[in-house]
């Protein structure tokens, strides 16, 4: 028994009106096929995503799922070519289905991304299954017949529904389990002799209700969803936000404003987490416990360790916090920065591929790039790690315990060993020592009475002009 998955994906999205493929719009940061595709039980014989429009956008987003291991089971691709409906759509299939020895296939859309695991996973254990949704509007959705003991009778297009069948409010889904021979044998047999002149797999799936019995289960409408406009796009990222944020509450997460908080699938968060108003986090991102996240900020794929403070509107990407540091108020921490416990960053500061040691200071307006910062060192206000020389970047090495003075420039490649202190407004240039006092700057001058008479030139001149 090999269960394969196939997602729907080639469709252009006209109502969208976006250069990017309809199933690439994002849902609380990660695209809407990436929902779908995180959603697939473990242990499937594969995963068929059929794509066209958009292709190469699509395949690019494919691969670098693939290659952070975000996807649960192999994933390949077919070209529909000009899509010519959902049944043409599995025709298409056929010899990738049969490469994978398909004994059953479950059958999702790349634009419906709430679908829940569970649900999936019901799907796919399924011999065969039809999810269907109750609504009080069911426009444009397939009706769906049933015979009296409810098993699947046929699903009839509301374009082509005579007013009676337009009654029904149980609608196609669109997700699907069912036997891969039946099913292959009825794509074989399809026309599309029908008012939208399409392949309808939703007449292949009548076929095969034919054959063997498919039972039909109403489900939660806001999990068969799907993504067709902007507006749908919004409905269902409110939908998304509001599971994802019941979840964290009863997990012990304060949301001080819920509406303007914006949390990813991939968010873990921890007891006595607070997430202030118009927090944004997104992608891989985990909160340890007690932590605090001040109001705006902006977290991307990065780990925050226990009783972390971000203080309002900072932004950090690929970065690690330590447990008991603080940041911000704006602060950005940049890929590859990496903050031990107790690290101080403050307000405009930026870091980028930057290890600081536990109990490491920069306080204040700082650049700190490539570099590496001892435990317990502080680096006072205005320092820059001058990084890069126009073609190469370079690193700074700063030991433990040193003391750089404000508006310091260090220029890499430098090492500055353990117990140094820097002289306020240096520019270092080269390696300073352990326990050395390094000082760079232009002796001070100061003549007196010479700022009056300075003055009074200043106005003779300009009264001669
Ligand atoms: C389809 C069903 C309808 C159901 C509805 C649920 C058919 C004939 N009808 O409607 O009964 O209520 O879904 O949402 O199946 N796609 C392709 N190739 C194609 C056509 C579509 O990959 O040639 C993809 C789309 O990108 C989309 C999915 O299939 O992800 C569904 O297509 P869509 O046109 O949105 O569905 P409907 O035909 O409206
Ligand atoms: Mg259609």
């Amino acid at each position: 028994m090999s269960t394969v998955a196939v997602i729907l994906a080639a469709g252009l999205g006209t109502r969208m009106k976006s250069k990017l493929p309809k199933v690439l719009h994002p849902i609380l940061g990660d695209p809407s096929l990436l929902w779908v595709l995180r959603a697939l039980p473990e242990g499937l014989g594969g995963a068929v995503v059929v794509v066209h429009h958009g292709k190469d956008q699509v395949l690019a987003a494919l691969e670098s799922w693939q290659k952070a291991g975000l996807l649960p089971c192999p994933v390949s691709t077919v070209d529909q070519g000009e899509p010519l409906g959902t049944g043409h759509a599995l025709q298409v299939c056929i010899p990738e289905l049969d490469r994978l020895k398909a004994t059953r296939v479950a059958i999702l859309c790349g634009d419906v991304p709430l679908t829940s695991p569970a649900t999936v996973r019901h799907l796919c254990d399924a011999e065969a299954l039809v999810l269907a949704m109750d609504l009080t509007a069911p426009g444009s959705y397939g009706r769906v017949i049933q015979h009296a003991d409810g098993r699947l009778a046929g699903i009839v297009e509301a374009k082509d529904a005579t007013a009676e069948q337009l009654a029904v409010k149980r609608v196609n889904g669109g997700a699907y389990a069912l036997p891969w021979p039946a099913l292959k044998t009825a794509l074989q047999g399809l026309t599309n002799d029908n008012a939208q002149k399409e392949y309808y797999l939703t007449d292949a799936v009548a076929a095969v209700a034919k054959q063997v019995p498919v039972p039909v289960e109403s489900c939660d409408p806001e999990e068969l969803a799907g993504m067709n406009s902007r507006l749908d796009q919004a409905e269902i990222q409110a939908a998304a936000q509001r599971r994802i944020q019941r979840h964290w509450m009863e997990e012990g997460v304060t949301f001080l404003h819920p509406d303007s908080t914006l949390v990813g699938p991939r968010v873990q968060l921890s007891r006595d987490v607070v997430l202030e108003p118009g927090v944004r986090l997104e992608g891989r991102v985990q909160v340890g416990e007690g932590s605090r996240i001040g109001q705006g900020t902006v977290i991307q794929d990065s780990m925050l360790g226990e009783g972390v403070e971000v203080r309002p509107y900072c932004v950090i990407e690929q970065a690690v916090v330590g447990g008991g540091s603080k940041v911000g108020p704006f602060a950005r921490l940049r890929e590859g920065t990496d903050l031990a416990e107790g690290v101080h960053v403050g307000n405009f500061v930026e870091t980028k591929k930057a290890r600081l040691h536990r109990g490491a200071k920069a306080n204040h307006l700082a650049y700190l790039g490539d570099t590496e910062i001892g435990e317990g060192t502080n680096i006072g206000a205005g320092v820059i790690t001058c990084n890069y020389d126009g073609v190469n970047k370079h690193r700074t090495t700063i030991g433990r315990n040193v003391f750089v003075g404000s508006d310091t420039q260090l220029v890499a490649p430098l090492v500055i060993g353990d117990g140094a202190l820097i002289g306020a407004g240096s520019t270092i240039t080269r390696d300073v020592p352990g326990d050395a006092l390094a000082l760079s700057r232009t002796p001070q001058t100061s003549k007196e009475g010479g700022a009056s008479k300075l003055r009074l030139r200043q106005k003779q001149g300009s009264e001669v002009s």
